[in-house]
C-alpha cells in the first residue's frame, strides 16, 4: 500500500469509528430516552400496547430545532364546547365534520377528511415539558423559541392550541394538555383508574394512512356501540411539539363506523357521539351548523386517525370476577 492510500484508508476508518460510535451514542441517548416511559406505560396500561401513531413521536427532541408541524392540513376538530363560533368558522364549516347522530346509518354518503397530522414533532422528556413555558402570556417568548414570525399561519396555530387549552373545563369534566408521554398516562391514570382500559383509534382496513378528503359510505352494519365505563380523549394539536389535548368527557357514547371511500380505502373509522350537550355555548358551531338546540339531539364527530380515545373496557374488580 502506498503512503497515499494508505492515509486515506486510514481516514477512511476513522470516520467509519466516528460514525458508528455517535450511532451508538445516539441509540443510548434514545434507549435512555424511551425505557422508563414504556415502563410507565405498561404498568398503568398492561393491556393495550403503544400505538403507532404514538410510537413515531418518541425520540429526543433538540431544544429549539425546527420540527415541521402541518396548520392547514389536519382537519379540525370543535372542542371548544363552550366557545361561540366565529363567522369565519362559520365559512369554513366544511371542515367541521359534525353530523346528528340520527344521519349516520348504513349507506350515509358523506365528504370526511379523516387524515392525521403527518407532521410529527417529537413529545418532550417530563422534565423538558415541565420547564418549558406553556400558556397564552408567553406566546412572544414561545415563538421565539421555536423561530415561528409573528402573524404567521403557524403562530396562529400556536395561539389557537393554547387558548384551547386554558379553556376552562365543562362542568363535572376534566381536562389536561400534555406535551410528554408520562403526562398523558398519568392523567389517564387519574380519570379512568385500574382496569381494562383500550385504546380505540381510526384505522385503515390492511394498515396504512388514510389520506385526503374524499366522500365515504357508511358499511351495511352501520355505526355499532363500543361499552365503555369511562373514556378519556386525546386530541393532537398543531404545535411545535407533540400536544395532545385530553379531556375525561361525560356523557359520551363511542362507535366504530366500517366505511368505504372514494378511493377504495376500507376505514374503522371512530366516531364519538355527545348524548347530552345542555351545557354547552347555544352558540357552537355544531348548533348553529345543524340548526339545533343545546341539550336536544346527540351531535357526534369523526376522529382523523392519531386522535387517541382511552376506553374503560371494565374496572378491575370486574376482570378479575
Ligand atoms: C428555524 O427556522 C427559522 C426560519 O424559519 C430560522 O431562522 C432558524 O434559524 C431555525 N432554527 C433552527 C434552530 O434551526
Ligand atoms: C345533562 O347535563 C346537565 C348539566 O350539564 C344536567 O343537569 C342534566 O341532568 C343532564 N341530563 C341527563 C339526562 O343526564
Amino acid at each position: 500500500m502506498d503512503s497515499k492510500l494508505s492515509l486515506s484508508f486510514f481516514v477512511f476508518l476513522l470516520l467509519v469509528v466516528t460514525i458508528s460510535s455517535s450511532s451508538v451514542q445516539a441509540a443510548d441517548q434514545l434507549q435512555e430516552f424511551i425505557t422508563p416511559i414504556l415502563t410507565y406505560w405498561k404498568s398503568v396500561l398492561p393491556q393495550t400496547p403503544i400505538p403507532a401513531t404514538i410510537e413515531r413521536l418518541l425520540h429526543p427532541a433538540a431544544e429549539t430545532e425546527n420540527y415541521s408541524f402541518e396548520v392547514e392540513k389536519a382537519p379540525t376538530i370543535y372542542i371548544s364546547y363552550k366557545s361561540a363560533a366565529t363567522e369565519n368558522q362559520m365559512q369554513n364549516d366544511r371542515n367541521a365534520q359534525l353530523f346528528l347522530k340520527r344521519s349516520i346509518t348504513p349507506g350515509t354518503k358523506m365528504v370526511l377528511d379523516l387524515t392525521g397530522t403527518t407532521s410529527s414533532p417529537p413529545f418532550l422528556s417530563l422534565k423538558d415539558s415541565m420547564a418549558a413555558p406553556f400558556s397564552s402570556g408567553k406566546l412572544p417568548e414561545i415563538l421565539g423559541l421555536f423561530s415561528i414570525q409573528r402573524g404567521s399561519l403557524k403562530a396562529a396555530a400556536v395561539r389557537r392550541a393554547l387558548a384551547e387549552c386554558e379553556e376552562p373545563p365543562l362542568d363535572g369534566e376534566s381536562k389536561r394538555c400534555v406535551t410528554s408521554l408520562e403526562s398523558m398516562v398519568e392523567f389517564i391514570e387519574a380519570e379512568l383508574g385500574d382496569g381494562d382500559v383500550r385504546i380505540v383509534e381510526t384505522a385503515v382496513a390492511r394498515g396504512g394512512l388514510v389520506s385526503g378528503r374524499q366522500e365515504y359510505v357508511v358499511g351495511s352494519a352501520g355505526p355499532r356501540l363500543l361499552r365503555a365505563e369511562g373514556v378519556v380523549s386525546c386530541h393532537s394539536e398543531p404545535y411545535p411539539r407533540a400536544l395532545y389535548y385530553c379531556h375525561a368527557t361525560k356523557h359520551i357514547e363511542i362507535y366504530k363506523v366500517h366505511m368505504l371511500g372514494a378511493n377504495g380505502i376500507v376505514v374503522d373509522a371512530v366516531m364519538t357521539c355527545h348524548t347530552n350537550t345542555s351545557a354547552w355555548n347555544p352558540d357552537y358551531i355544531g348548533f348553529r351548523m345543524l340548526r339545533v338546540k343545546p341539550g336536544t339531539e346527540p351531535i357526534c364527530h369523526f376522529m382523523p386517525q392519531g386522535n387517541l380515545i382511552f376506553a374503560l373496557l371494565s374496572k378491575k374488580a370486574n376482570l378479575m370476577s
